[in-house]
């Protein structure tokens, strides 16, 4: 599933993120196509541990597969990554992901940070195709500012069909509303103001923390934009909360639960007990490798159906609600909740 691709450049973004390309060699250029929106999972061994983590796509149209990583406080491989050099090699997943933009051509971007990165695709694309494009970024100050140079040439080609929109909340812009954080009613007040043109959009896709989209995306439907409309991606945290699990997970785990899994068509088995928090870590502590990425519920990378027995999740940021009518689960979130379940990676 993991492919070794070699490292064609490496650019420092802001003082602490970079943009890492790849090349990819003419026989997986079908492999590593990919729609805007979606993102690579990169995978390392570091200090004797499998490290993996989902870094959305930035590519400019046909440049090369791109993507960006800002550090992050303890963050593993984001560390690890901002000392890498041209040459080197990483394991990368083919792109991946359903936070993607296709058909629509009067998009509003609402980013933060380095929600930025899928964005840079998304606009891309879209001005490509000959659609319209409204870009809400927010950053502490200009020199945090990823892939700048990126979207400034944009503006430069598409000067009528691109508005970017900087929001600064430790540096002082001369209009007032153009300062502080991305907040749902600040996105209210632009549009208000002109500089968002809500009525006319068939897609709004934010990318940033989950604070910031549940506060925009609220703001947004009570002012009438329809929740159909609204994509979100929330960017990878260490640490973001998880539910404790419940009365009937602990004494599932306390007694020992059976666990089969099918997966390409083959069945194992393996027991999870009391110290294993989810599935996932029970599996790997067996010496089974399921799929995941980024352990966090937000990329589907682990997805797979409970056939048998019931499940809980300790968290979820990215199935739907018929996913979850149907049965589907995160294996990298899952707790047993009963004995001898089954899950079906294989299941569509
Ligand atoms: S590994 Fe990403 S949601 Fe489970």
């Amino acid at each position: 599933m993991f492919h070794d691709l070699t490292i064609r450049e490496i650019r420092n973004e802001t003082p602490d993120a970079v943009a890492i390309s790849f090349d990819v060699p003419d026989d997986l250029a079908e492999t590593f196509t990919f729609q805007p929106g979606q993102y690579l999972t990169l995978r390392t061994v570091i200090d004797g541990q499998d490290v993996r983590r989902s870094y959305s796509i930035a590519s400019v149209q046909s440049s090369a597969l791109t993507v960006g990583v800002k550090q992050v406080e303890d963050g593993v491989f984001s560390t690890f990554a901002q000392d890498l050099k041209a040459g080197a090699t990483l394991s990368v997943m083919p792109p991946e992901g359903r936070f993607v933009c296709k058909d629509e051509t009067n998009i509003v971007l609402i980013a933060a940070g380095s929600g930025i990165t899928p964005m840079v695709a998304i606009a891309s694309d879209t001005l490509a195709r000959g659609g319209s494009v409204t870009l809400v970024y927010g950053n502490r100050q200009t020199d945090s500012i990823m892939f700048r140079g990126a979207l400034d040439a944009l503006k430069d080609q598409y000067l009528n069909r691109f508005t970017l929109i900087h929001i600064l909340s430790r540096e002082m812009q001369d209009v007032a509303l153009l300062n502080g954080r991305v907040t749902g009613d600040k996105v209210i007040l632009l549009a208000n103001a002109g500089a968002i043109e809500l009525g006319q959009t068939d897609g709004v896709f934010l990318c940033g923390p989950g604070e910031m989209i549940e506060d925009v995306t609220q703001s947004l439907t009570d002012h009438g934009t329809d929740p159909t409309l609204i994509h979100s991606e929330r960017y990878y945290q260490d640490g973001e909360t998880q539910r404790a699990p419940s009365a009937a997970a602990l004494a599932a785990a306390a007694e020992g639960v059976s666990v089969t899994v099918v997966l390409d068509g083959t069945t194992r088995m393996f027991q999870v007990e009391s110290e294993d928090n989810t599935v996932l870590d029970a599996a790997a502590r067996q010496g089974l490798e399921l799929p995941f990425s980024c352990k966090g519920g937000m990329c589907c990378t682990c997805r797979c159906k409970v056939a048998r027995g019931t499940a809980e999740m300790a968290t979820n940021y990215s199935l739907e609600n018929w996913e979850l009518e149907a049965g589907f689960t995160l294996a990298c979130q899952t707790r047993p909740t009963s004995d001898n379940l089954v899950l079906d990676f294989d299941a569509a």
